[in-house]
């Protein structure tokens, strides 16, 4: 399972490409807006640190085909490493298809049930971002949706890539991997508390105290 770092905050993404862990990044409208900058500016900042897969999000005001079609050949134009976000919808499908068809790859986003992923998969989408923590905010295990695609996905030999998303904590992370994600959308601070052991804090210690009292500083 491959990791991507799912934040608009550039810092951030300085930071987990410094740690040589990530080979992508994802945003959506809500991670855009927190950061209260403007989408292509943050996005082009982006792009010139992460040499992977970067999701843009169309606007979330924009419903149509049409309107995201038209959003989504901007994105692109932005940087071949660019990958429109798509709501899965019915006007999602369509414009994924349609972008698809001009060789622009799309990550059909808020996909919530096997499904919806299937369909955004023969659409043709690059990626299916099934979001496990907000299924299991309202008590449904969202691990059980990541395996399912997976599952289904091998059968039928469909390449779309499953982005588990809506990742909230290192046993997400661990569960993804073992479900079949292909990759897995952290934020900067679920990477950063994956880095943590308490016995690997304790062997530091242990080292720097054992070397100290022989050879001092
Ligand atoms: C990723 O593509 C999603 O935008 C993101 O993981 C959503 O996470 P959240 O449910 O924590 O907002």
């Amino acid at each position: 399972m491959k990791f991507f770092v799912d934040t608009a905050k550039v810092e951030d993404i300085q930071k987990a490409n410094d740690m040589g862990v990530i080979c992508g990044v994802t945003t959506n409208p809500s991670l855009i807006a927190k950061e209260g900058r403007d989408f292509v500016e943050v996005i082009k900042e982006i792009t010139a640190i992460v040499d992977g897969p970067i999701s843009g999000e169309v606007k979330a005001t924009t419903v149509d085909a049409e309107g995201m079609i038209a959003e989504g050949r901007e994105i692109a134009k932005i940087h071949p490493n660019m990958v429109v976000k798509i709501p899965m919808t019915v006007e999602g499908l369509k414009a994924t298809k349609v972008l698809a068809s001009e060789g622009i790859k799309t990550n059909v986003t808020l996909v919530f049930s096997a499904n919806q992923a299937l369909l955004a998969a023969r659409a043709g989408a690059a990626y299916v971002s099934p979001f496990l923590g907000r299924l299991d905010d309202i008590s449904q295990p969202g691990i059980d949706l990541i395996r399912t695609i997976a599952d289904i996905f091998e059968v039928h030999g469909i390449e779309t890539e499953i982005i588990a998303a809506s990742v909230r904590n290192p046993i997400h992370v661990t569960d993804c991997a073992l479900a079949g994600a292909d990759i897995a959308t952290v934020p900067y601070s679920v990477i950063e508390q994956m880095t943590k052991h308490p016995l690997t804090d304790q062997g530091i210690e242990k080292f720097q105290a054992d070397y100290k009292a022989v050879f001092g500083e």
